[in-house]
């Protein structure tokens, strides 16, 4: 379905940085109210100066989207400052590099939360308020690497994976409710989320030739809610990774070996 973003009540998660700070500045600039959401308060309130100074009509609310108790006072925000939502972006997300074999099952366990648990359990919180919204639409940013798996990352694919699983057969069940569910795979992208990265262990994945910024990623998810598409690829390489692992898995197999990732 076709969204106009003037008008739209909109939550973004891990909005203190990277992409999720450049959708909430062209969502802002489009129109859009806005609810945003991470731990950083010293980044959140940077950013709500910008947006104001743009007309915007956005807040935030601070907290670590693990947790159930976080979750819930987002919803409840929106009821009580919008009346409702009509956009969710889940967003925020972590990775971590090295080896499964090196790994601990916090690692593991961390990444499955803040990558598939997390926004899956806000959505679920969200759905009712969604269903009463305007064109609504969940939009799960993902990975390049839930469509081809890489080494050194293997929690971070799985997380990833998982959450395209679930955008797929979420989508199929909320399309006769009206509500869209939009699965954005950007591949690297020149944000914190290096820096960020819980843990580093082993060769650290070399940086990519064909990095986008977080701008160009959120122009691409914007314009994918707008049109209301199901899944969004915002780079050549990445197509080019997914084409090859599709046509031919054996030479991608060799290929991610060799040089890494995407
Ligand atoms: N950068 C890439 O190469 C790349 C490639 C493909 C996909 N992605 C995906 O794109 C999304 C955005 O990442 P980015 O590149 O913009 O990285 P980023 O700049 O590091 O942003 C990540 C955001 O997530 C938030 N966050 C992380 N853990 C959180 C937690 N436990 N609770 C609340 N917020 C949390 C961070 O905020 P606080 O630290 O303030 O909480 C930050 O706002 C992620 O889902 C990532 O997996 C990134």
């Amino acid at each position: 379905m076709r969204r106009k973003l003037d008008g739209l009540r909109m939550l973004i998660t891990g909005a203190s940085s990277g992409i999720g700070r450049s959708m909430a500045i062209l969502a802002a600039e489009a129109g859009a109210k806005l609810l945003l959401t991470a731990r950083r308060e010293d980044r959140l309130e940077e950013l709500l100066g910008v947006l104001h100074a743009k007309g915007c009509d956005a807040r935030y609310v601070v907290g670590d989207i693990t947790d159930p108790a976080h979750r819930q006072r987002l919803v409840e925000r929106a009821e009580s400052d919008f009346r409702g939502l009509d956009v969710l972006v889940n967003n925020a997300g972590v990775g971590a590099y090295g080896s499964f074999e090196d790994a601990t099952p916090e690692r593991l366990r961390t990444l499955m939360e803040v990558n598939f648990f997390a926004p899956v359990e806000l959505t679920r919180l969200v759905l009712p308020i969604l269903e009463k919204g305007t064109t609504p639409a969940v939009c799960n940013i993902s990975s390049v690497l839930a469509h081809r798996a890489v080494p050194g990352k293997s929690e971070y694919c799985a997380s990833k994976f998982a959450l395209h699983g679930f955008s797929d057969a979420l989508r199929a069940e909320v399309s006769s409710k009206g509500i869209d569910v939009i699965l954005v795979s950007p591949s690297t992208t020149s944000s914190e989320f290096a820096a960020a990265v819980i843990e580093k262990r082993g060769k650290v994945p070399a940086k990519g030739k064909f990095v986008r910024t977080p701008h160009n990623v959120a122009v691409a998810a914007l314009r994918a809610i707008r049109l209301g598409r199901h899944e969004i690829i915002p780079s050549k390489t990445g197509f080019a990774m997914i084409l090859l692992d599709r046509l031919c898995p054996s030479l991608a197999d060799w290929a991610v070996a060799k040089f890494g990732y995407v």
